[in-house]
């Protein structure tokens, strides 16, 4: 079986009193199961709380006691590593509290923040100067999807990564999230998502990386994982409003592996 990346990007969500919470669940769910043995080998579980939660996950993390903690990550960072820069989070901050991946250029980021293929890109450059795990989130607006546009938007938000080495590219995991599928109820088809991951991997490899995972996200829940991540060019899914619950979260690799 292969090995199934399960990303939960809790996005604005949970206090510090939900995570613990929602770490006390995942021991619960895992401890004695058949995702215990799975976790770290046929599963890699992540989650990627907001900053004021994170140092509450790494404490919660350590006490699972016999329970394998998830990956912990962080949601954005700036690639300046100190100074003036209001409301912003260094790479070594987020290291510090124990993170060892971060999300990059969501879609959230990209509209409503208004982050450019080039300011992501430098920010990817900079995660991977200090041994952070790049987990870069591109995909096409419904007005792109309907306008044929979509190949061509997935092209050039990855192309920003092009000054990269093939080494660092393959360190890099791939998300893509077509903007319509986020928190919309309707995930892309297995089939779109299959086309364009496999679209994903194949132009990563023109770039140079001999291998590259890609994700899936966007509506992605336990009724209709399975589906998309049996495709042969998903290698997992990045899910927003189903990974909130640690219940709801690891159904979804259940629900695939049929566990
Ligand atoms: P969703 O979000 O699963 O709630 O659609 C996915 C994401 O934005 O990463």
């Amino acid at each position: 079986m292969k090995k199934i990346y399960l990303y939960g990007n809790w996005k604005m969500n949970m206090t510090r009193a939900e995570t613990e919470g929602f770490y006390k669940d995942f021991a619960e769910q895992v401890t004695g199961s058949p995702l215990a043995a799975a976790m770290g080998k046929t599963l890699e579980a992540a989650v990627f709380p907001p900053f004021t939660s994170l140092g509450t996950a790494a404490s919660a993390a350590k006490s699972l006691a016999s329970c394998p903690a998830p990956i912990l990550g962080a949601q954005n960072v700036y690639f300046e590593p100190k100074g003036a820069f209001t409301g912003e989070v260094s790479i070594a901050m987020l290291k510090d509290v124990g993170c060892t991946h971060v999300i990059l250029g969501h879609s959230e980021r990209r509209t409503i923040f208004g982050e450019t293929d080039e300011f992501i890109a430098r920010k990817v450059k900079a995660a991977l100067d200090a041994g952070l795990v790049p987990v870069f989130c591109y995909g096409e607006t419904l007005t792109e999807r309907e306008g044929n546009a979509a190949f061509d938007v997935v092209s050039r938000q990855l192309r920003a990564l092009s000054a990269l080495s093939p080494a660092e590219l393959e360190k890099i995991i791939y998300a893509y999230e077509p903007v319509w599928a986020i928190g919309t109820g309707k995930s892309a088809t297995s089939a779109e998502a299959q086309e364009v991951c496999a679209y994903s991997k194949k132009l990563t490899g023109e770039m140079g990386a001999s291998s590259a995972a890609v994700l899936y996200g966007g509506s992605v829940k336990p009724d209709n994982a399975k589906e998309l991540l049996s495709m042969d060019a998903i290698d997992g899914a990045l899910v927003g409003g189903a990974s909130l619950k640690a219940d709801t979260f690891l159904q979804i690799y259940k629900g695939y592996a049929g566990i």
